[in-house]
């Protein structure tokens, strides 16, 4: 960490918190970017890299060496946008703190507006938005757009409308209002924006209309997980309900495994081969299944990939031992009590599902506290702090 951590709040104009993950190619662009537009104001530039294997961090390192305005901040231990960006914030001086995405899809020459809007006109929250006049999607396909029309619509219906475009990753913040509505923040999913306008108090908000750009190197690390992670956040923010995400996510990857499960037992079942090694067939091929949907939806973004996912392979059948003897047993037992359930197929998976069921809580359990958590960071508790009543 560089020599201005002893900075006070407020000593500097701005803070500008990048988040980055596998960003190598884009990110040196835009840090000179961000030099040539921010030049008359006294700044700061927070990237917070999650160990990026492509040596992202690296870069930033290089560059902050020569220029003291750029600073790294290099997690190893957890990953995650929202909770990237909130660590960002944390370390910001800046009287206006921007954050921005490390792609070059949010337009860096309107943060000089931002920061007007922000300091001169006293706006809590400045959201680039591709809503506003002068925004645009660039060169979306209507199917993105469709997803995040729905999206939008979900969230002015759960939360009334914040603004015109909530799911925006692009947006400005007071640092008194940031203070202020932190600790009530849920760091976890893709949607800090709304999570900063629905947990503060009456904020002040306007927005500046931006053309959302195409990405040129890298992937969006977006996916179908990030759907319900949305969804279970706005029931968070509406209802104060919290709801373990990675609880939903097993559950629906293992509904789907039991059916995968079933059809392997009773296949091999009505070929006439024994109880037990139907059990067995069923039971593998619902692992093989569940290990993938639980490593690439369940438990991102701590996904293993490469030689990992064989690694963890081998992690997650071992757990796996504990619920095939579970429900082995189970199988066995309502079958010698009721062999009349074997009668019908319905039976047959009703029977099958009680006993998935005795063995998938136990798994949760073990998976999100061993398979996915052998670096120390724990998936099943709410990183949020407790709801806090001052501000
Ligand atoms: N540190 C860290 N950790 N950074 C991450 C992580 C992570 O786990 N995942 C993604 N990032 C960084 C990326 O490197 C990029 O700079 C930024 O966060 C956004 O990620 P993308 O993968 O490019 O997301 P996107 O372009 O699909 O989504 C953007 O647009 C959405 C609205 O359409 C984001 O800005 C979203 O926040 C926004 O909702
Ligand atoms: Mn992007």
């Amino acid at each position: 960490m560089s020599d201005n951590t002893s900075l006070l709040v407020g000593e500097r104009d701005l803070s500008v918190v990048i988040p980055s993950y596998n960003e190598a190619e884009n990110i040196p662009v835009l840090l000179d970017r961000l030099a040539a537009v921010l030049q008359h104001l006294d700044y700061e530039i927070i990237v917070v890299d999650d160990d990026s294997p492509d040596g992202t961090w690296q870069i930033v390192q290089a560059i902050g060496a020569s220029d003291p305005r750029v600073r790294l901040i290099r997690r190893t231990a957890v990953k995650g946008l929202s909770s990237a960006v909130v660590a960002g914030l944390r370390e910001s001086v800046g009287r206006c703190m921007v954050v921005m995405d490390a792609d070059l899809q949010h337009d860096e020459q309107i943060i000089p507006a931002m920061y007007q809007r922000v300091i001169a006109d006293q706006h809590d929250v400045c959201v680039g938005s591709r809503e506003a006049e002068g925004g645009s999607y660039g060169t979306w396909s209507y199917s993105r757009r469709i997803v995040s029309a729905g999206a939008r619509m979900l969230a002015n219906l759960a939360l009334g409308r914040l603004t015109r475009d909530p799911m925006s990753g692009f947006f400005a913040l007071s640092h008194t209002y940031f203070d202020a509505t932190v600790d009530k923040v849920n760091p976890q999913g893709f949607k800090i924006l709304i999570e900063f306008l629905a947990r503060g108090k009456n904020p002040k908000v306007c927005e500046l209309g931006y053309e959302f750009g195409n990405r040129l190197h890298g992937q969006t690390k977006l996916n179908s997980s990030v759907a319900i992670d949305y969804l279970l956040a706005l029931v968070d923010l509406r209802f104060g309900w919290f709801v373990p995400h990675q609880f939903v996510k097993f559950g629906l990857v293992g509904l789907l495994g039991s059916i995968i499960n079933f059809l392997g037992f009773a296949t091999v079942q009505g070929m006439g081969f024994s109880v037990t090694l139907a059990v067995l067939v069923g039971v593998e091929l619902a692992i093989i299944w569940t290990y993938l949907g639980n490593n690439f939806f369940t438990f991102t973004p701590m996904t293993f990939r490469g030689r990992d996912l064989a690694i963890g392979f081998l992690h997650y059948q071992a757990v796996c031992c504990y619920g095939l003897v579970v429900q082995l047993a189970v199988v066995r037992l309502v079958l010698s009590e009721y062999p009349a359930m074997s009668n019908s197929l319905f039976t047959l998976y009703l029977t099958y599902l009680v006993a998935v069921v005795f063995a998938a809580v136990g798994n949760f359990f073990l998976h999100s506290y061993y398979t996915w958590n052998r670096n120390g960071y724990t998936m099943t508790r709410p990183v949020r702090s407790p709801r806090v009543a001052s501000h």
